[in-house]
């Protein structure tokens, strides 16, 4: 069943946990789509985890959607989100409108998300306003990385928490559907997800939530670099990948592969004609 922005408002009323995952492409689009998950976001991760920046600064509006496009093609249940990169929707409520705007008419997402509280309330109200289901993404918001000081846990202290919780509060009026809680303590990010009728999402944000997200390549144990606390292994596809990298380098140079099962074969008379 087509999960929408309904399934998730039903879902907090329900108590039922919501499930997120990312996704870039189509192949992994169409495997996490049919694992069941209630939604994929199109992460501005994907600078870091696909294109190799060092943070999410550099993605672009065109990288966004030629991803995204790709993973709506790959997606028949999952309510797919977009993740508008950095300057798309900060320099003003037109840019936001309009980019966001983008994700659903070109790039067919059924929502959109982006970082930030009061800051961004007035691009929230609009785009809203536009008919265009927005998620919100409080806590660590990675594309405020030069302000925060790095990659670090948010709202340990009284004045960043009671933020978050206004933040929250304000994104909800604001006609967001639903809350990504990033990096924040798990007693926060409960006190926040009762403070608010739309579901919360954690990732590093504790048990508490209403839904998890998890960047795929994190979960798959597809990195042999950094590992974030939050993170689970759930499958070392790493492990498996690198096996299968090295068992087929090794058939190739033994000559193993390709055999004739993995060959095609000419009719003799024809070969004949060809000498
Ligand atoms: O870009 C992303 O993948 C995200 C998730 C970590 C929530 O924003």
């Amino acid at each position: 069943m087509k999960n929408t922005v309904v399934t998730f408002k039903e879902a907090k009323k329900t108590g039922d946990k919501l499930t997120m995952l990312t996704a870039y492409d189509y192949s992994m689009a169409k495997l996490i789509d049919g694992s069941g998950v209630n939604g994929i976001l199109v992460g501005d991760s994907l600078g870091m985890v696909c294109l190799g920046y060092k943070d999410t600064l550099s993605v672009t509006m065109e990288d966004m959607l030629h991803h995204t496009k790709a993973v709506t093609r790959g997606v028949q249940n999952a309510l797919v989100v977009g993740d508008m990169p950095f300057m798309s929707y900060q320099p003003s409520v037109y840019d936001a409108v309009k980019n966001a705007g983008r994700f659903i008419q070109e790039a067919n997402a059924q929502a959109v998300k982006l970082e930030g509280g009061a800051n961004v309330i007035d691009q929230i109200t609009a785009i809203v306003k536009a008919q265009i289901p927005v998620m919100g993404h409080l806590g660590l918001t990675p594309q405020s990385v030069n302000m925060l000081g790095g990659f670090k846990v948010q709202g340990k202290d009284i004045d960043i928490a009671k933020q978050i919780i206004e933040d929250a509060k304000r994104l909800e009026a604001a006609g967001v559907f639903s809350i990504i809680l990033e990096c924040i303590p798990s007693k926060l990010a409960e006190l926040v997800s009762k403070s608010v009728s739309v579901p919360t999402i954690g990732i590093g944000a504790g048990n508490s939530c209403d839904g998890q997200i998890l960047v795929y390549q994190d979960m798959l144990n597809m990195f042999s670099g950094f590992k974030p606390k939050f993170v689970k292994t759930f499958a070392n596809v790493g492990d498996v990948m690198m096996e299968g990298f090295k068992n087929y380098i090794k058939e190739v140079q033994d000559g193993s592969f390709p055999s004739e099962a993995e060959s095609f074969t000419i009719d003799e008379t024809a070969l004949d004609k060809l000498y």
